[in-house]
């Protein structure tokens, strides 16, 4: 028989890749090999993202040219999941008649029981029966999801652990709560097994997932105990796993940002000084229209705290430009906001409409052009800020740690998760170490540095 081989394309976020690995995972359990490239494989997956309308659109132009090499090998399998799966799902299976399986964001764990029951059936898997994250501990440490195509492959020192899943905000541009579905928080002793098993497979760096991290335990018991439970206890309980050098952990709404894990940036060595904590847009009103839940002024307090906690905190945001309605002056006011901060990045992009959502209902859309040109202000001055920033590190020591190294050349990142190129490689270096290095140089997009 054929060696069944699989091949899987990752769309979005962080959340996804730490799917795609699960479902690589579960196909070697099942006798799978990675196949190098997508013509040879037995089996395709295209993990999807629908956060804006771009990703869905690379995802559909994809999947449209997957029809020609299905043609040449008719025992080929294609199988979509995430998000698009999970809100498109049945439309796909009608009109896509080259696709085998549609799983939705929920059955990844299940992804070879489905396998099996698409050979005889068509499975569209939908939101029903979204509310429950299995427990899920993987048995080894997999290396190789991906194989090597970028930028799919996780660093293999440094992995992402999904907490918790799904959102309960419901804000007004957001398609996220329809396809998570509700927020349900993964077991304390679940995620602590499983941290433990990567870090005992030589992983250093960890970085906590989640829609909504701050509102992790809210929804849903988390312990054996009958105690409530927040995020700043998991931070605390997690960065004591013996072995654990860097703790990262992402994503966070501003408004369930608490004094409790501010203080955890003061208090615990291994919570690195980094912070993405989107905004979304500098106007009060926008906000409200978001509903985002706070104003300017309750997140620059919480800003100021961070700071004051962990003044090397490198803080990031997502904004989104061009909202429904969205005028000059409130254009402005995310420009005032962007001055005040200083974000060292950003994530910046134009309004999408998505559909399902209640700001697709609004009237009063801005025109591709005009988001275009705030976009492009915005993104100009988070420019000349970011190298600003980057600038003020150097004659600073770091530590990094080592994604690559060879003799001509090294790179790494430091604890605030900026990337650094040192200038000369030594061969006793070696990916997954933690060296210390000078900063000699900011650019725009990375450091350069040199061996201490
Ligand atoms: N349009 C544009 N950007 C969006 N995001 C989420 N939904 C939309 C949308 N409809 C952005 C937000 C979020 C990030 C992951 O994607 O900034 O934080
Ligand atoms: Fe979407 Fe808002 Fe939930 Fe973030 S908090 S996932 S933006 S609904």
């Amino acid at each position: 028989m054929k060696q069944k081989s699989f091949y899987i394309k990752t769309f979005g976020c962080q959340m996804n890749i730490r799917d795609s690995e699960i479902m690589a995972q579960k196909l070697y359990e099942n006798g799978y090999l990675e196949s190098a490239t997508i013509e040879d494989a037995s089996l395709i997956i295209l993990n999807t993202c629908s956060v804006r309308g771009k990703a869905e659109q690379k995802f559909f132009s994809l999947l449209g040219s997957l029809r020609k090499i299905k043609k040449q090998n008719p025992g080929l399998k294609i199988c979509v999941a995430g998000c698009v799966a999970q809100q498109e799902g049945k439309k796909i299976i009608d009109r896509m008649k080259h696709v085998d399986l549609v799983i939705g964001t929920q059955h990844i764990y299940d992804i070879p029981r489905l396998l099996k029951k698409s050979e005889t059936q068509k499975t569209a898997v939908n939101l029903s029966d979204i509310y429950e994250i299995p427990p899920y501990i993987p048995k080894t440490n997999i290396s190789h999801p991906g194989s090597g195509k970028k930028p799919e492959k996780q660093f293999q020192f440094s992995r992402f652990v999904t907490i918790m899943q799904g959102c309960n905000n419901f804000c007004t541009y957001c398609v996220v709560p329809y396809t998570r579905g509700r927020e349900v928080s993964r077991n304390v002793k679940d995620i602590v097994e499983e941290i433990s098993l990567f870090v005992g497979s030589g992983v250093s760096e960890i970085t906590l997932l989640g829609q909504n991290v701050n509102s992790y335990g809210r929804t849903n018991q988390v312990t054996e105990t009958e105690l409530p439970y927040s995020f700043a206890n998991l931070i605390h309980e997690v960065s004591e796993i013996p072995g654990l050098k860097r703790l990262r952990f992402t994503t966070s709404n501003p408004k369930d940002l608490s004094d409790e894990l501010i203080d955890c940036f003061a208090r615990i060595d291994n919570l690195c000084p980094q912070f993405h904590l989107p905004v979304q847009s500098g106007s009060d009103a926008i906000l409200k229209r978001m509903k985002r839940n706070y104003t300017i002024d309750d997140y620059l307090k919480k800003v100021d705290r961070l700071v004051s906690a962990c003044p090397e905190i490198a803080l990031t945001t997502d904004m989104i430009i061009g909202f429904p309605g969205e005028t000059e002056i409130d254009f402005q006011s995310t420009m005032r906001l962007l001055e005040r901060v200083r974000f060292h990045g950003s994530f910046s992009f134009k309004y999408s409409d998505r559909p399902g959502t209640r700001a697709a209902e609004i009237d009063s859309k801005l025109s591709e052009q005009e988001k275009g040109a705030r976009l492009h202000i915005f993104q100009k001055r988070q420019d000349e800020i970011s190298l600003a920033r980057n600038r003020d590190y150097v004659g600073k020591t770091r530590t990094i740690l080592v994604e690559h190294s060879d003799p001509t050349s090294l790179m790494g990142r430091t604890s605030t998760n900026h990337i650094v190129h040192v200038e000369s490689g030594d061969k006793e270096i070696q990916a997954g170490d933690y060296i210390e290095v000078q900063i000699t140089f900011g650019g725009q997009h990375a450091l350069k540095g040199k061996l201490l």
